[in-house]
């Protein structure tokens, strides 16, 4: 092991990429231990090219086995390790060692907002109730001609193309400053998931859902802060989807 600087030269068969020491502070928290959360500090060998994800499971299968994070495809596709790394919510996955400073500590915790289950894990539940209440499904009750499909045009698909991107991380909900205040907003991310089904000429229960975001926990809660769209691991622009589905209910409709 030693100390390396991220931009040494390329490897050769005899000069391979050197590993280096990073510290890690991660809050902790234990249920049936802890009043309240406390910081541990964790070195781990690592490589430029690792994650924060890989640092993680390093803490966990060589020096704390009781680490406790959720993770799943490890490739940015599942939403389950939305985290704060550096006080700045990203799916540990995707956050390379080499794109932070290291020079410094790297401190590492669960999201905002939703209540602290266990280390970096949070009860979802609240967020997963915001998103089932928008009805983040096709309603379409009319049915299509007889052997014909429900076609749209390119246009029309990529009406809400950005919002299908969304991966239900709950970075950009837990990022939100109103959310923190109060979490009976309906959050940015139920709004995206209804944006994706309001802009589609497909559906019919858009009506539905602007009702239902038009209450005083909808739309009207965002202050435009754009924490959410910076949060988004997908590059969803959410502030944009809020203030398109804000518009419709001015409109009336889609
Ligand atoms: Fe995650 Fe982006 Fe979806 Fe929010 S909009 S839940 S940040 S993927
Ligand atoms: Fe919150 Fe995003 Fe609006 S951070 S205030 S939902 S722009
Ligand atoms: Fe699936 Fe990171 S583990 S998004």
């Amino acid at each position: 092991m030693s100390t390396a600087t991220l931009d040494a030269p390329a490897p050769t068969p005899e000069a391979p990429i050197q590993s280096f020491t990073v510290t890690f502070i991660i809050r902790r928290f234990d249920p049936e231990v802890d009043a309240e959360p406390r910081w541990q500090d964790f070195d781990v060998e690592m490589y430029p090219t690792d994650r924060v994800l890989d640092a993680l499971h390093k803490v966990k299968w060589e020096q704390d086995g009781s680490l406790t994070f959720r993770r799943s495809c490890a490739h940015g596709i599942c939403g389950s390790d939305a985290m704060r790394i550096n006080g700045r919510n990203r799916l540990a996955c995707k956050t390379l060692i080499k794109d932070l400073d290291i020079s410094k500590p790297i401190y590492v915790e669960a999201i905002k907002g939703l209540p602290l289950e266990k280390d970096l894990i949070v009860d979802m539940e609240p967020f997963f109730d915001s998103f089932k209440d928008v009805q983040p499904f096709l309603i379409a009750n009319s049915k299509p001609e007889k052997g014909k499909e429900r076609t749209q045009s390119i246009a029309e698909r990529a009406r809400f193309d950005d919002t299908t991107k969304c991966i239900l991380c709950a970075a950009c909900t837990s990022s939100c400053p109103v959310f923190w205040t109060d979490g009976q907003y309906f959050g940015p991310a139920a709004i995206v998931n209804a944006h994706r089904f309001i802009f589609d000429s497909r559906d019919e229960g858009s009506e539905t859902r602007l009702d239902i975001l038009n209450d005083k926990e909808g739309v009207w809660r965002c202050r435009t802060t754009f924490n959410c769209t910076e949060a988004c691991p997908r590059g969803i622009q959410v502030t944009q989807a809020i203030a398109e589905v804000k518009q419709a209910i001015m409109r009336g409709k889609a």
